[in-house]
């Protein structure tokens, strides 16, 4: 039976820092009517009470419960489009959440939204809010879920490409506890004055997470919203882009360029200009004559293809997407019932409506032929959905889509516009799988909403050759993974404008380090790729992708362990000790996994980068290639005390060659051991999950490695253990 969850009678006039509320001894009988009088006298119109039920617990460890701001809330509650499945809800709240103000939202509406609202003991720090300009620390900001084509956003811009309505709070004591807020809606999340959610739309649900740690409420989250599926394992190898590398003679240059150089590439991508005129699932075939022929050249020396695919579908009779979609009436519609229209990049443009079946069936299915021209992976990019040359930047709220019962039927574009970019990318996502069962998707897109992990990969939008937007993609990054999402990287170097050559190469040094690596840049920009800065730079550039290279098999199990867990690839300094309060606001180093801390310079100054506050323990500088050390703008590296850190050989892309031998590099605690493990499959294709893979584990102690297989019955070419004892 539901519980009714009290509201505080203070809720507005608390400070964010107040202690929480401490239920009162109950009055008298007869002072108590009185006072029951007055307020009857001189309330605001009584609101239903609100219900909380707890769920099952995602995980072990967390609690949860969903809260709605009343019975009849609940009852009409529209179907969530961020929750992997329904809740099921089994019983009352926790009996000691119930005067907690902090985990029990006071649900109240403000200028005819819906607004929820949680107190924040004093300490706490938050986290999260998704795609965030800004700092990793989140107390007192102000973030609007709301996906917006953002071009060369502000550090104070409030609303980025993505929506996650959510966020992680950390307890002075380390323990931890999420708010998530169930609504697809363009949602004000204020971290202000505790954490306030209001949106536009229906009364929503808010789910409360209860962890003994950070890590326990993101790995429930995940529970809630899905994982990531472990991606093919090239796609974890460095990616080239610009807009836009053509013709074809261009591509093949750069592919020099990189083996030439021995800076090692997996992935070439192409932007717009290989489309003709602008038409999704065309091939300009001046610029690229062959393409099947390109992508079989580039795939014998080891690169990958990745092409672009927007929303927009240029309206003209004859080009067959328009065509097949129009046929099905797929395309979103405006309030009047007519084909909605918008310009995009080939002119006027109608736009699929994803939140139909049917219509991601046909989309999907136009990746059958596309990607038999030799393409690897898609990249769903405008999917806000951008619209050119309007106010918003974006089709018209009142757009109509014809939504499937289970996403809750028709609805106005403002109900639909935060999850069209994650419908598009899934419809993509499930039409490459069906193109190609055998094979990995590998799917980024730009737009998305909490759960969006699901169906692809992310980057951070066109950010800006700047030292603030260097900064900047540490901090965006750690909160993507904080809120569900653990592989997304920026544009390295900047999208917008040229930067310098000092820049890029600090930029090359850390986002070789970040989950997705890609170099990218506008058009009519200056050359970004690693050599285009002079020699210097390009050696700084080789440096960080030997480092990466080398890091494969640790990024590929922490891949791995992201897909089963959900926890992220990068992970924030205080995941290594969350009662440490001195690490909650570093974010210029973050933690690979939990046994490398990376620790940036992201200032002009070379000489700025100090350390920051570091976890306890005996961290020890490591390097992974020559030279890397004495480069100093590179990254510095530490390893954990009592890790044992698995390095692959040097490679120009991930399977060059099978893997023969790992250099373990080790760093003893004070018994003299130390542990990690390596996650190994055939790297694309689905057999890991009838077994095809193996975890093994390295011990070392008493100057000796053991390797245990503890996972997994893959049977595969045998490597070779070297331990490398760090000093
Ligand atoms: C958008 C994308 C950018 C891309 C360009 C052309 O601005 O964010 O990455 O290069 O469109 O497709």
């Amino acid at each position: 039976m539901p519980v009714s969850a009290r509201p505080s009678r203070k809720d507005a006039a608390v400070h964010p820092n107040a202690r929480l509320p401490i239920p009162k001894r109950p009055l008298p009988a007869l002072a108590a009517a009185l006072v029951a009088v007055v307020a009857l006298m001189t309330a605001a119109p009584v609101r239903a009470q609100p219900v909380g039920q707890s769920l099952p617990p995602p995980v072990t460890g967390a609690r949860a419960t969903v809260f709605h701001a009343s019975s009849e809330a609940r009852d009409q509650a529209p179907p969530s489009l961020c929750l992997q499945t329904p809740l099921r809800p089994d019983g009352p709240p926790p009996a000691d959440w119930s005067n907690d103000a902090a985990r029990v939202p006071v649900f109240s509406r403000v200028q005819g939204r819906a607004a929820v609202r949680l107190l924040v003991a004093e300490g706490t720090d938050l986290y999260g809010t998704g795609e965030a300009a800004g700092g990793l620390r989140r107390n007192r900001t102000r973030t609007v879920a709301w996906n917006t084509d953002a071009y060369g956003w502000a550090r104070a811009e409030l609303s980025l490409y993505q929506s996650h309505p959510w966020v992680l709070a950390v307890r002075r004591d380390g323990t931890a506890y999420g708010v998530l807020a169930d609504t697809p809606e363009r949602c004000l999340i204020d971290l202000n004055q505790g954490i306030r959610f209001e949106a536009a739309g229906p009364e929503f649900p808010v789910i409360v997470i209860e962890g003994d740690s950070p890590q326990t409420v993101v790995r429930a989250l995940a529970a809630l919203t899905g994982v990531t599926e472990l991606p093919p394992r090239w796609a974890l190898g460095y990616h080239q882009c610009r807009y836009s590398y053509t013709p074809d003679d261009r591509v093949r240059e750069i592919a020099d360029g990189f083996r030439d150089r021995g800076i090692p590439c997996d992935v070439l991508w192409l932007d717009i200009d290989y489309m003709d005129g602008f038409r999704c699932f065309t091939v300009d075939a001046n610029a690229f004559p062959d393409l099947r022929g390109l992508d079989g050249e580039l795939q014998a020396r080891g690169f990958r293809t990745v092409a672009i695919i927007d929303p927009g579908i240029k309206q003209e009779s004859g080009y067959h997407v328009f065509e097949t979609g129009d046929a099905l009436d797929a395309w979103v519609q405006t309030a009047a019932g007519a084909p909605y229209a918008g310009p995009v990049w080939p002119g006027s443009c109608v736009f699929p409506d994803f939140t139909m079946d049917r219509v991601r069936s046909w989309w999907g299915g136009l990746y059958g032929q596309f990607l038999s021209l030799g393409l690897d992976g898609i990249w769903n990019d405008m999917n806000e959905p951008a619209v050119f040359n309007v106010d918003g930047k974006t089709m018209p709220l009142t757009n109509v889509h014809r939504a499937d019962p289970d996403l809750g039927g028709t609805g106005t574009h403002a109900r639909f516009h935060n999850v069209y970019g994650m419908l598009m990318s899934r419809a993509t996502h499930e039409g490459c799988l069906a193109a190609r069962p055998g094979q990995r998707p590998f799917v980024l897109t730009r737009a998305s909403h909490l759960g969006g992990q699901r169906w692809a990969a992310t980057w951070t939008g066109d950010n800006t050759a700047s030292w603030d937007h260097l900064d900047m993609s540490i901090s965006m990054v750690l909160n993507l993974g904080l809120s569900g999402q653990p592989l997304a990287g920026p544009d390295i170097g900047g999208f917008v404008g040229a930067g310098s050559g000092p820049m890029f190469a600090r930029w090359m040094g850390v986002g070789a380090l970040l989950p997705f690596a890609r170099g990218h840049t506008g058009k009519g920009n200056v050359d970004k790729e690693p050599w285009s800065f002079g020699a210097d730079v390009e050696n700084t550039c080789r440096l960080a992708l030997q480092r990466r290279y080398r890091l494969l098999p640790y990024l590929y199990t922490l891949a791995r362990e992201a897909s089963v867990t959900g926890l992220p690839i990068v992970r924030p300094l205080f995941f290594a000790d969350p009662a440490d309060t001195t690490l909650r606001a570093v974010d210029d180093a973050f933690l690979l996994g939990d046994d490398l801390l990376v620790v940036a310079n992201v200032k002009s100054d070379r000489a700025a980068a100090g350390l920051p506050a570091m976890p306890r323990g005996r961290w020890r500088e490591v390097s992974l290639v020559e030279g890397d050390l004495d480069d100093p703008d590179l990254p510095r590296l530490f390893l954990r005390e009592g890790a044992a850190l698995p390095l692959g050989p040097l490679v120009q892309w991930s399977d060059e060659k099978p893997l023969d031998e790992i250099e373990l590099l080790v760093n003893p605690d004070a018994e003299g051991r130390a542990t990690g493990s390596i996650y190994e499959d055939a790297g694309d294709g689905f057999e890991y999950r009838d077994r095809e893979y193996r975890v093994t584990r390295f011990g070392f102690a008493e100057g000796k490695v053991r390797t245990e297989v503890v996972e997994g019955g893959w049977a595969v070419g045998d490597w070779r253990v070297v331990a490398k004892l760090v000093k």
